[in-house]
């Protein structure tokens, strides 16, 4: 057994502002890596000028990172950096910022080669140094290795082959408070995604049960606020910051499995939100594991049955359907690696009956 999770986090209200001096220490001149506007209106962005502007370190501001963010986009961030001079790379954001900061690391360090490099295996991983400051509740990109990127030019959407752990996770409940329901929804079942492929996962072991099953206990405590029922107090906003950050870890020891793989596809295709495709193929999923595992996975995060989170699901998905021909571009485009993570037997057939969950 193995549980391997380089990275410095400090999950706490102000952890941007509290640990200035270590944000500081890991770089002389920052590029700053962000969406459009949330991390302007929640204050993590300001929050992070203030702390480079209060140690001396000049930086240059990023903040044309899509959903979704393309091979593009980094090498345009890349660009910027480079030309600024940036030995420090911080993503601000959500999944997407995070992903993207990830790898334009890698290809600030490596300024000389092209976009392909991206996607070539077996190269060391050398990258400056990433400080990551998530700001919705689902992604765990903050501690984890991985960078989703979508490529336009092959139209797919997947991980590229580097581990990029980040040397400092900065996780502030606070920044949630800002967030409209749909998206704490959307990216709270992403981070229940994570967790449930850790648990259920060919390769899950202890400890990565250790990680995952606590996730679980803290996911199932905001049940009510996804629905909408209750406001959420500070309390909770944290356990959704740990639940994210618990799913993070879990599935950087064994990877994502077969939801995840599938949920592409409807991203690409149909323009679903990534937590919300995800969790189109969890009940698929957990029908076809092992009964004593699936019971388990569901009571831990509150569900009294598969019915239970079908109706959760379909209440804050708001019934999501699905076309046919969209399904079935995702069976068929399926990499066979998140296949072989499911801890039972599949092939077409059952990929198809946990896409359409029959
Ligand atoms: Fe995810």
């Amino acid at each position: 057994m193995k549980f391997y999770m380089p990275v410095k986090l400090y999950q706490e209200v102000n952890c941007v502002k509290n640990h200035a001096s270590e944000i500081a220490s890991l770089g002389s001149r920052a590029v700053l890596v962000t969406g459009g506007s949330s991390s302007k209106k929640n204050g993590s962005l300001s929050d992070v000028e203030g702390v480079l502007d209060d140690s001396g370190i000049p930086f240059t501001l990023f903040d044309g990172v899509e959903q979704n963010p393309s091979t593009d986009t980094v090498m345009k961030i890349r660009d910027q950096a480079v030309d600024f001079g940036a030995d420090l790379c911080i993503g601000i954001g959500g999944g997407s910022s995070l992903d993207a900061a990830k790898a334009a690391a890698l290809m600030i360090k490596n300024s000389d080669k092209g976009i392909d490099y991206l996607y070539e295996k077996g190269n060391p991983v050398d990258t400056i140094p990433v400080v990551e400051v998530p700001t919705t509740c689902g992604t765990g990109s903050e501690v984890t290795a991985v960078s989703v990127l979508t490529n336009h030019k092959t139209n797919t959407k997947g991980s590229i082959p580097y581990k990029i752990f980040p040397s400092l996770g900065l996780a502030d409940p606070g920044y949630l408070k800002s967030l409209p329901l749909s998206v704490l929804r959307n990216t709270a079942v992403d981070a229940l995604a994570h967790l449930w492929e850790s648990l259920i996962n060919a390769h899950s072991d202890t400890y990565s049960n250790m990680t995952a099953e606590a996730g679980l206990k803290a996911w199932s405590l905001n049940r009510d606020i996804l629905s909408g029922m209750v406001r959420a107090s500070d309390r909770d906003f944290s356990n959704l910051m740990t639940a994210s950050v618990l799913g993070g870890m879990s599935i950087a020891q064994v990877g994502t499995t077969i939801p995840h793989g599938l949920s592409y596809a409807l991203t690409l295709n149909a323009g679903i939100p990534h937590g919300q495709a995800c969790g189109y193929f969890e009940a698929g999923y957990l029908s076809h594991a092992d009964k004593d595992l699936r019971d388990k996975a569901l009571s831990l995060a509150g569900f009294k049955d598969l019915d239970d989170w079908r109706e959760f699901y379909s209440e804050v998905s708001e019934q999501l359907t699905v076309s046919d021909e969209v399904l079935s571009r995702a069976v068929d485009e399926l990499q066979e690696s998140k296949m072989a993570l499911a801890p039972f037997h599949c092939d077409r057939k059952i990929l198809n009956e946990i896409a359409r969950d029959l």
